[in-house]
């Protein structure tokens, strides 16, 4: 069993493990991959204040999202495709959520079902909504996520266009994946993953194949998938939907203030500062460098998350400072998954939980709620 202790050793062990394709979806950005980039660099330069002799016993993580207890301030984020870093992962990963006591938020865009996650889960979990130009599709989608008790809709705004991934091209990125000689090579030297998919069923995109009007396989996905991102997509649309769903709304994919006090007007619950991880717009500001004027744009009308570039607890507890009141994280767990399955995610929290309370003892705190820039060393941090 190798050794993990962060979460860079889990990346490496995903990339031994996982076929090419797949891992290189997962760790990569758009165009020249800056903002991926600088979404984890520009974490560093913020630093902390080291306070000594007080009171560090009885620590607590624990703390609210949208009103639903967390056993930290983290969610997974939703990632398409999760099934395919390995076998079931969505499920495997819901379920390490779940026993870990924090969200776990399914993509539309998943291998495995809502039904399925439902059916192998014994707690709510959160289902993301990516805006489809068939309208009576989204309103089943959401009739499906209600029906298994989903307990937030997260519905992301920033994927009209997709911004281009020159790995996904390259690698004929597909689910299930094109069998070209050079990704049959590749795939041989992963016996794991190999024997996993050879032992499941779930290998289409689960919440659309057999549900959207004529997919009933992957050759009519593809096609339906790439029209169906609506180009008119507005905040009318985020009104319809919200009346549709009734329940906790989190809009995902903010990275402005004026589209911030939009999402708050909107009734939402909650908002996530997020540029999808670096995938989209190739040159956006990074996540942490836009959380502070967020926050004080919206003041306490809606509650403000955050995603993009966490891979430490250092890092998580450095965005709860600056204001956010939960972070999602999107390939640190999938590097999880695809180095050891369920395991795999639960040490990723693990791994998180750790470095997070650790740090926190560090800076004199012993409750999470308790943190704000206080914790940071003055002028190394952004601010609105
Ligand atoms: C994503 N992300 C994403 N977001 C979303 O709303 N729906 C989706 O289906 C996906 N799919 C997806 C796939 C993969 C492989 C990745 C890495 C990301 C974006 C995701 O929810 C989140 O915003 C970022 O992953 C956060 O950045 P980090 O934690 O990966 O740095």
């Amino acid at each position: 069993m190798p050794i993990v202790t962060c979460i860079e050793d889990l990346r490496l062990l995903a990339k031994q493990r996982v076929p090419r394709m797949f891992y290189d979806y997962a760790d990569s950005g758009s165009w020249t991959e800056s903002t991926y980039r600088a979404n984890n660099t520009e974490f560093a330069p913020i630093k902390f204040r080291q306070r000594v002799a007080v009171d560090m016993s009885n620590r607590t993580l624990a703390t609210e999202m949208i009103g639903q207890p967390v056993a930290m301030p983290v969610a997974l984020a939703p990632t398409g495709l999760t099934g395919m870093q390995h076998a079931d992962g969505e499920i495997l990963a819901a379920r390490a959520a779940e026993k870990f006591g924090v969200p776990f938020t399914l993509s539309t865009m998943s291998i495995c079902s809502i039904e399925d996650v439902e059916a192998h889960t014994t707690k709510p979990f959160w289902f993301q909504l990516y805006v489809m130009k068939d309208r009576d599709f989204i309103a089943r989608l959401i009739e499906r996520a209600r029906a298994a008790n989903c307990s937030a809709l997260v519905l992301t705004l920033d994927l009209q266009v997709l911004g281009q991934r020159h790995k996904d091209i390259r690698n004929g990125l597909s689910a299930p994946p094109k069998l070209t000689l050079p990704n049959i090579v590749n795939m041989a030297t992963k016996p794991r993953w190999c024997m996993g998919m050879l032992g499941t069923k779930r290998r289409y995109f689960g919440n659309i194949v057999g549900h959207a009007p004529k997919v009933a396989d992957m050759s009519s996905l593809s096609s339906w998938t790439a029209n169906q991102f609506d180009l008119t997509l507005s905040w009318k649309d985020v009104e319809w939907i919200k009346k549709l769903w009734g329940g906790k709304l989190i809009i995902k994919g903010i990275m402005d203030v004026e589209d911030a006090r939009l999402a708050r007007d909107s009734g939402a619950d909650a908002l996530i500062v997020s540029n999808h991880g670096g995938r989209q717009l190739d040159g956006a500001q990074t996540s942490i460098a836009a959380l502070p004027a967020i926050v004080e744009a919206v003041g306490d009308g809606i509650e403000v998350h955050m995603d993009g570039g966490i891979r430490s607890g250092q890092d998580i507890i450095k965005a709860v400072a600056l204001g956010a009141k939960g972070v999602y994280i999107g390939r640190p767990f999938l590097y999880g998954l695809g180095a050891m399955g369920e395991a795999g995610v639960t040490k990723c929290l693990e791994i998180l939980q750790k470095e997070l309370d650790l740090t926190m003892a560090f800076c004199g705190l012993r409750d999470i709620r308790d943190v704000d820039r206080r914790i940071l060393l003055p002028g190394t941090f952004p601010t609105a």
